[in-house]
């Protein structure tokens, strides 16, 4: 099959499109012939070596696709061969064919296109299982994320909002706060020049925030503190500002916060499945109404794969950015 092949990690002009083996099909697992897939921040450092897939996944870049069933394991109901689909993978998506455990799999409404699909589910179900999993968001509460006019925000502004809460958002720019407003975000701090803690409290009565989604890290830790309310929630789900920052136990002890790391990625199929159930149990009705789709900034062709890194690099892009693999052969 054909794919984005990579033979010395560096920079985007690494990536070539050439033969890969297919992958092979186990136990539990279905084949995808990809139409389209999505482009995530991890895919930049997988690229550069600094991110390897986990144990057993492909080395191929690629952590969520659109496509069509084109195999199915003996042991896997509720697929067949045709079925239009949308998968969470481990690696293995700027490829023809993926193949992934069955659970990881979401059936892909008609009212949505293959490019959304495959912009959907990753963002999806790292903002549903972060916010309202592990920081279990109380009803009608309040979340700040960094980066709005993310992938990640983006998604974090629709879900938050139909759930009946509020939501905080950085950018850095203010047309990018101008946009998540638009969408739906009760405030908008530009990072450059607003004080973003100070917004946040503001929006939420000088109370502050029940949850903050953070992809920033060290830089942001003592601020994200600051902007919590008492016996809320701080997810750590990136590191772009730097990985090391002074923890003022004191401040968690005495406000009863809780810090926690989390990824999606390194979670077992079995894990992958019960946040797939418990997302559809909870939002599936607005998803396979075609109420929730994603805000796509750009939809690329495989072979401009650089071109698509070299955009997310620059935050150019508003909501998610898409590889085109083939046409939908149906
Ligand atoms: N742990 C997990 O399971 C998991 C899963 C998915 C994603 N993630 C992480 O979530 C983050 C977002 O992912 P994505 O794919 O949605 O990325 P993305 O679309 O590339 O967006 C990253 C955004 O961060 C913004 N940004 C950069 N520096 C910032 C700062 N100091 N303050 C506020 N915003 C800043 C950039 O826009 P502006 O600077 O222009 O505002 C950019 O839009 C990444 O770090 C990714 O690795 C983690």
């Amino acid at each position: 099959m054909k794919a984005i092949v990579i033979d010395t990690p560096g920079d985007e002009s690494c990536m070539k499109i050439g033969p890969a083996d297919a992958p092979v099909l186990g136990p539990g697992m279905v084949r995808i012939r990809n139409v389209a897939c999505g482009v995530n921040r991890a895919d930049l450092l997988q690229r550069q070596g600094f991110y390897p897939p986990p144990p057993g996944a492909s080395p191929i870049l690629g952590l969520e696709c659109a496509g069509r069933i084109a195999e199915v394991a003996k042991d896997v109901r509720g697929f067949a061969p045709g079925d239009r689909v949308m998968a969470l993978l481990p690696g293995g998506g700027y490829a023809e064919e993926s193949v992934v455990d069955a659970g990881s799999v979401i059936r892909l409404p008609g009212s949505l296109s293959f490019e959304e699909g495959a912009g959907s589910i990753e963002t999806l179900l790292t903002v549903f299982l972060n916010v309202f999993q592990l920081a279990a968001l109380p009803e009608g509460g309040s979340v700040l994320v960094h980066g709005g006019g993310s992938g990640i925000g983006t998604t974090a502004i629709d879900l938050v909002t139909r759930a009946g809460g509020r939501i905080v958002v950085t950018a850095g720019s203010e047309e990018k706060c101008r946009r998540c407003l638009e969408l739906g975000a009760t405030a908008a701090a530009n990072y450059r020049s607003d004080d973003w803690v100070a917004v946040a409290r503001e929006a939420t009565g000088g109370r502050g925030v029940d949850v903050v989604l953070d992809s920033i890290g060290g830089p942001y830790l003592e601020g994200n503190l600051r902007a919590l309310a008492d016996d809320g929630a701080l997810v750590l789900i990136g590191l772009m500002g730097g990985a090391k920052a002074e923890i003022p136990l004191g401040v968690l002890l005495a406000r009863r916060l809780r810090v926690i790391g989390s990824t999606l990625r390194t979670r077992s199929a079995a894990q992958k499945a019960a946040i797939v159930a418990a997302f559809l149990a909870r939002f599936g009705a607005d998803f396979e109404a075609g109420r929730i789709r994603p805000i796509l900034h750009q939809v690329f062709p495989l072979a401009q794969a650089a071109e698509a890194h070299r955009l997310l690099k620059s935050s150019g892009h508003f909501g998610k950015v898409v590889l085109r693999i083939a046409d939908d052969g149906a």
